[in-house]
């Protein structure tokens, strides 16, 4: 949520920061700003919009240090004035997070003399950096002592009226990374941001500070310098590039085979990297969007094919409520950015509780990999899309990989099902290429007419709908609904009209035949459906007016296949509204507010 970024070096920071947002603009786009000395001064330029609205009203000056920021509005709407940077006496900063008590501060600032222009809760910090650096003056310290005043989250970069050589930077509760590029260094709150001039960075923990000169980095914590470990970013560079493609939602939907087989080849010949779940008693997932989604597979298939208790939790709602959970429970976060607020708040308390955690992570090195006990990294690459895809995919393959190595520990899994498995795992890329060459097109104009469009499924086929119809409100705003199939007549069936549109996924031959009547319950009252199934599945042409039709594969995987067409379905009805894909209002790939 907000992207932040930082130059300081040889070069023209200017075009860098603004090169640097534009890598960071899937984090939040509501407006953005960069702040730059400038004959001694330091000179602001901000404005709402993308950053090629900002980019129209750059001046041509040059400065070799500059910070830059992209918002997506938490306090005050959109809004030039809003923009970041904000600047009050010596201080100019830009922020990522939210500062809880900024009301109370501002109170207290607006006492001691202090005007604010913006509703912004990052104008009442820079007042307040402001106010302890004139009591203080000692820069180090000022900084220091923020963790004791300022509430929330939040990762600053700083910049003091009196020192135009250096940035300064902080986090607690927000990622920050420092690197080192050939002509200077670099700040940002996320790797694609840096990957144009730069592999190598150091992540800055919490608490601590970054004093960032043109050719030096320190680090800080309790006032004392410390070392810090370099690391490198190991995935391609071209991964965070569209290639081609018209938008990197579609670029990443078509990289899943790849992905997926890369992986596959990674973590099934090295099954010790999967841990052994059979240690627990039970098992709680908890992630917030698309990962509890991937959680509600897992959490089935846990259940299915290792016989252990197992639960799937929204973090939002974890977070705050009784968990009975013991050194004999396993917590499971799942998490794309391994930033998520009430993900890391989640795993905290699970950690507090004696449980065991285990992430699931993509971004290497990120909070939720840091914390917990053991991580897998599912290796997805830079995903750029806010609407996720190929992370999604491999989150749920990882479930589905730890299940079966539970169904195999436990003894569900036999000789002949590990042999059909493996059949089924190593098929899977091949059958997602397949499934892509298929025309969603003329399904997509169907549903693009429709306010409303309803999906009905029973078990897996239920939270996969979970998901289908996410990615589709994400992107194309149509309203939609998931029901479990069954459920659907309990009031909800009120609302299909003539030509409302039913997606239905079987991909189940146990429960079938309930889900098909359910389709049928919809088509008798004029519903227009969509029947995405698995071929083997008999159903007689008079339920649907539409057909997709999958490989049968093992339910461990089937989930992964099935997805899919739904990315692909929610990407042309978005595409042929003209929306912003990759962009849609009002979200951000990583939420790092509660
Ligand atoms: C946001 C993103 C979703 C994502 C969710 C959880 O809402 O738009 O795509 O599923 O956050 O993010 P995480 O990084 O924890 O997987």
């Amino acid at each position: 949520m907000c992207g932040i970024i930082g130059y300081n070096g040889k070069e023209n920071a200017i075009p860098i920061v603004i090169d640097g947002l534009k890598n960071l603009e899937y984090r939040g786009y509501d407006s953005s700003g960069i702040a730059y000395f400038h004959n001694d001064k330091i000179k602001i330029i901000k404005e709402k919009g993308r950053i090629s609205e900002l980019e129209k009203i750059l001046d041509d000056d040059k400065s070799t240090l500059c910070i830059g920021h992209t918002r997506w509005a938490t306090h005050g709407k959109p809004s030039r004035v809003n923009s970041h940077p904000h600047a009050s006496g010596e201080i100019t900063i830009v922020h990522n997070g939210i500062i809880e008590n900024y009301a109370s501060l501002k109170e207290d600032l607006i006492s001691k003399g202090y005007k604010f222009l913006s509703e912004t809760d990052t104008e009442v910090a820079a007042a307040m950096i402001d106010y302890l650096y004139k009591e203080e003056k000692n820069k180090l310290k000022v900084l220091e002592k923020l963790e004791d005043v300022l509430r929330g989250s939040y990762a600053l970069l700083i910049l003091f009226r009196d020192d135009k050589d250096t940035i300064y930077a902080l986090r607690k509760g927000s990622p920050l990374i420092v690197a080192k590029s050939k002509t200077g260094n670099l700040v940002a709150s996320d790797i694609p941001a840096i990957l144009d001039y730069t592999k190598d960075y150091y992540l800055l923990d919490e608490g601590e500070i970054a004093i960032i000169g043109k050719k030096d980095i320190k680090f800080y914590r309790e006032e004392k310098e410390i070392k810090k470990e370099l690391l490198t970013f190991k995935f391609d560079i071209g991964s965070a590039k569209k290639e081609g493609y018209k938008h990197f939602m579609l670029k990443e939907i078509y990289e899943q085979p790849k992905v997926i087989k890369n992986y596959l080849e990674h973590y099934l010949n090295n099954m010790d990297l999967i841990p052994d779940l059979s240690l627990y008693e039970k098992i709680h997932i908890v992630a917030c969007g698309s990962a509890y989604h991937a959680g509600l597979i897992g959490n089935y298939l846990f259940s299915e094919y290792g016989d252990i208790e197992a639960s799937c939790f929204v973090a939002s709602e974890y977070r705050y409520k009784k968990n009975f959970i013991n050194d004999k429970t396993l917590v499971i976060l799942i998490s794309q950015s391994g930033e998520t607020a009430d993900t890391i708040a989640s795993l905290r308390l699970a950690k507090e509780s004696g449980a065991k955690t285990l992430g699931i992570v993509n971004v290497v090195g990120s909070t939720i990999a840091r914390e917990s006990d053991e991580v897998i990294y599912i290796n997805a690459g830079c995903e750029i899309a806010v609407a996720t895809t190929k992370a999604y995919t491999l989150q749920v393959l990882t479930l589905s990989l730890c299940a079966y190595k539970l169904g195999l520990i436990k003894g569900k899994i036999d000789k002949q099902l590990e042999k059909e498995l493996k059949v089924s795992y190593k098929n899977l890329p091949k059958e997602i290429e397949e499934i892509l060459k298929l025309d969603y097109k003329k399904y997509a104009t169907k549903i693009a007419k429709s306010k409303n469009v309803f999906f009905i499924g029973r078990l897996l086929d239920y939270y996969i709908c979970e998901e289908g119809s996410l990615k589709l409100k994400e992107i194309s705003y149509i309203h939609s609904e998931t029901y479990p199939a069954g459920e659907l007549k309990h009031g909800t069936i009120s609302l299909i009209e003539k030509n409302t549109p039913v997606i239905a996924v079987i991909t189940d031959k146990k429960i079938a035949e309930k889900t098909i009547s359910n389709i049928k319950e919809t088509r008798a009252r004029g519903a227009y459906t969509l029947v995405l199934k698995q071929k083997d599945i008999e159903i007689s042409h008079d339920i649907y007016d539409d057909v997709i039709e999958i490989e049968e594969l093992s339910d461990l995987v089937s989930s992964i296949l099935t997805i899919v067409p739904l990315q692909m379905l929610a990407y042309y009805v978005a595409d042929s509204l003209g929306y912003d894909i990759d962009k849609p209002r009002n979200l951000a790939k990583s939420v790092t507010v509660e």
